[in-house]
This record gives structure tokens, sequence and C-alpha cells, in this order.
């Protein structure tokens, strides 16, 4: 590969760099383009368009690889703890005893929400999706902590890390609380990670709770194979809204709320309707796939399809692999769970989906595990999103510490109306 390419625009020739990343990727480096040519590039979706370098996650598409700070996703959806995968994504190495230690004890220091912000569960109506509830409460934590703000202070920023990761479980289990009725539980900060959000899901005060390991388990394998994705939507968004220097929760709530759209995190709520529906309708799967390939029709197969992976998504692997033993182990016959094969098994046959290298992502399979857990549709994307926060700090603050931080600021191409003579409201 030559170490630039050669642009000619009219009288100019320029030299574009060919940038290499560490795993062979290529990149032309257009940053002078428009100095020089007065052109700018125009790729809308930006699906040639690499925003930045990164450090953080390596994915290869046409392989289906998928690692965070160059440990394959599958060896750490096995071994490890998620709190430990956040510290992994955020501070760019697996923990030792002591910096997890550490690192856990700061984060359960901050688990409960300040009473007043329990308030604005009040204000909420009943049947609110809770992805608006946390972006909400979530943008909110930025008025309750003004005095640890400012993204240039890494005290600040470790602390606004450390409430984040702490809190989003409590915010999230007190959005279905709400939304059912049931008083709100108190996390305790004896149990792990994934044991206190299940216990602040469905414990009561007047009953005992008992922790089901198996849904630990699965908790905290489904927490870590969502935790990073690279320059997905979500993410993107937490970068530019950060570029301009809003404050760390402010560039969360924005990734939650770019999270919740069915193309994105939202899909895995969409499967599981997609799903019922199919299932309602006699279990005609065929017919949904013939609907899916007419483009009259505008329907598509949710949890199918990437825009990064063209061979397979090594989540979605992962995560099929723990719903067959999850169910197995449960006993549980779950009749959307064979309609999810039935319906991968057709896709994975038919021309369209072939030639378009359309195979199911993260989100197919995911909901079925939640199923199972008892969590309830709407929360499944919350449950995205807890998993994601830690990748959306660890590109903040990435993006923070780049010496080429810049506001991020595209260009488009007008297409509107040339200029026009003003006419009074009384002629037009
Ligand atoms: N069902 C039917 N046709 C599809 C689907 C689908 N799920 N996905 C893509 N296509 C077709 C699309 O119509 C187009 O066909 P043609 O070339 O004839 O015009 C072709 O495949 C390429 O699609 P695209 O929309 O240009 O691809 P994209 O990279 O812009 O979009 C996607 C990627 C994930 C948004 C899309 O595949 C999709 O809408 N999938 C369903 C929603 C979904 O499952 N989203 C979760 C993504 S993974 C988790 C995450 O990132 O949050």
């Amino acid at each position: 590969m030559p170490e630039s390419a050669k642009l000619n625009c009219g009288d100019v020739e320029l030299d574009l760099p060919v940038i290499e990343g560490t795993e062979n990727e290529k990149a032309l480096d257009v940053s002078q383009l428009r100095r020089e040519t007065g052109l700018i590039t125009l790729d809308e979706g930006y699906v040639n368009t690499g925003s930045t370098r990164s450090a953080i996650t390596f994915l290869n598409g046409e392989q289906g690889i998928l690692r965070y700070r160059g440990y394959a996703i599958e060896d750490l959806a096995q071994n490890c703890d998620f709190v430990e995968v956040c510290y992994l994504l955020i501070y760019g190495d697996l923990p030792n005893g002591e910096q997890l230690a550490e690192f856990r004890s700061a984060i359960h220091s901050h688990t409960m929400l300040h009473e007043d912000m329990r308030m604005f569960y009040d204000g909420f109506p009943r049947d609110a999706h809770p992805m608006a509830i946390l972006s909400s409460v979530v943008s909110a934590m930025s008025t309750f902590y003004q005095d640890a703000l400012d993204p240039a202070n890494p005290e600040h920023v470790e602390i606004c890390i450390h409430r984040l990761i702490a809190k989003l479980p409590t915010i999230a289990a007190y959005s279905y609380k709400k939304s059912i009725g049931q008083p709100f539980i108190y996390p305790e900060n004896d149990l792990t990670y994934c044991e206190n959000f299940l216990r602040m899901m469905f414990a009561v005060p007047c009953e005992p709770y008992e922790i089901d390991p198996d849904f630990v388990t699965a908790l905290n394998m489904l927490l870590i194979v969502h935790a990073d994705h690279e320059q997905n939507c979500s993410t993107s968004t937490v970068r530019m809204v950060g570029s301009s220097n809003a404050n760390l929760f402010a560039s969360i709530a924005a990734g939650v709320c770019a999270l919740w759209g069915p193309l994105h995190g939202g899909a895995n709520e969409a499967v599981v309707n997609m799903l019922t529906q199919i299932m309602e309708d006699d279990g005609d799967v065929e017919k949904y796939v013939a609907m899916a390939k007419d483009k009259e029709h505008g329907f598509r197969l949710m949890g199918f399809g990437h825009r990064v992976y063209k061979n397979f998504d090594p989540r979605a692997r992962i995560i099929k692999a723990a719903c067959d033993r999850l169910l197995d182990k449960m006993n549980i016959d779950d009749p959307l769970f064979h309609i999810a094969q039935q319906l991968e098994e057709v896709a994975l046959r038919d021309e369209y989906f072939v030639s378009r290298k359309l195979y199911p992502n993260v989100d197919f399979y995911s909901g079925v595990i939640y199923r199972a857990i008892g969590i309830p549709v709407p929360m499944f994307t919350v449950l995205f999103a807890m998993g994601r926060l830690p990748g959306w700090i660890a590109h903040w603050k990435e993006m923070h510490a780049s010496k080429n931080k810049r506001i991020c600021r595209p260009r488009q191409v007008y297409t509107g109306e040339n200029i026009r003579e003003f006419v009074e409201l009384s002629d037009r």
C-alpha cells in the first residue's frame, strides 16, 4: 500500500497521506483537502468516514472480530466481571486485585440516588418509557453535582465516572418500580453489580428475595458484550456532544437518547415485539421474511444486519450460546426462541439476506435471555445502556485526552434555494 494517494482536481495535485492503524486498517487523511482544493468530502451516514483514531476497541466486520483494549470479547465474556471490563475500557488495562478493589469501593460509595432525585419519578407518567426516564435523570445529575462538572479537571471527571457507573442501575431499577407502582429498593453494597441490580428490580420490602446465580451470570455476560463497539451511533453522539466541552452527564444523556432508536439499541425491544407479532400471526415466519424483502413494505427484520459486520456478529454467537444454556437449565420452552431460530434459518439461506450479508446481530437473541430473567420488554434498551456506559465514558475520556481534539462540526453541501428577494407578508 503506498504512503499516500494522489488527488487531481483542476490545477491542483494533492498528496493525501495514508494513515495505518495497529491492525493494518488504512485511511486517507483528508484534513488538508478543503484548504488546498476548496472541496469537502460527502459521505452520508458516514459509511466511509473515520471520525477519529482510537485505541479502545478493535472490530473487523469481515472476520467477525471484536476486542476491547486487545482482549477478545469471547475471553472477556467468559472470564470477567462487568466492573473489571469497565475498568479495562476506561483505564486501558485489566486491573490487578488492588486496583479492582479500589475501583469497586469507589463505585459502592455512590450507588444511592440523592433523595431529591427520587422526586423526579413522581412527576413522570407511570407509562413513561424507561429510556426517557434514564436520559432525563442522567441529565439531571449535572444539577446535583455542579461542583464537579469540569471536563478539564481529572478529579471532577473521576468522580463523575464513579457516580455514573454506580447510579445507572439504581436509576434504571427505579424506573421499573415506578412503572409497576412498587416501592423503590435501595442498593445493597455487599452485592455485586449485577446482583444489586436484580435485587433493586425484583425484590419487595415485605418478602425475602433470592438472587438466582444463573441470572447473574447471564446478565454479567450481556453487559460485557454490550460494553463497547467503537464509533457506533450513540458513542459518536457522546463524542460529538462532549467535543463542545459539555459535561460528562450531559454527554452520556445524549448517548442514551441516540441508543433508544430502533435501528440502534432500541432494536432489542423491537425484536421481541416482532417475534411476538409473528407468533400471534400463527408463527408464519416465511410471511415476515417476504415482507422484509419487499421494499414497498418498509418492514425490516429487526435484529438482522449491521453496518460493520458482514460475516457474523461475534456478540450474537456468544449470546445465542448463552441463551441455549440458560433456557435449557431453566427448562424453559420459549416459543419466541423457536420463532427466532426459524427466522434465522430461513433468512440465512435466502438469497436476499445472503447477498446483502445480513446476519443476526447482538439484539437478535438478547431479548430472549432478558425475558427468561424476567426483565420487562421496555427495559431491554435500558440494559443495553447500562452495558454501553463504560464504552461511552472511555471514548469521552479518550477524546478529551487527545491532542487533536476539536469541536465536531461537519460541513454540508447546500441544496436549497439561491438568494431570493424578500416579500412582505401582505404580498405573499
Ligand atoms: N431487514 C431487511 N433488509 C435489510 C435489513 C433488515 N434488517 N437490514 C438491511 N437491509 C437491506 C437494506 O434494505 C439494503 O438493501 P438494498 O441494498 O436493496 O437497498 C441493504 O440491506 C443494506 O442496508 P442499509 O440500510 O444500507 O445498511 P446500514 O448499514 O445503513 O444499516 C442497520 C445497518 C443495522 C441499521 C440495518 O441493517 C437495520 O436496519 N437492521 C435492523 C435494525 C437492527 O437490528 N439494528 C441493530 C443493529 S446492531 C446493534 C446496534 O448497533 O445497536
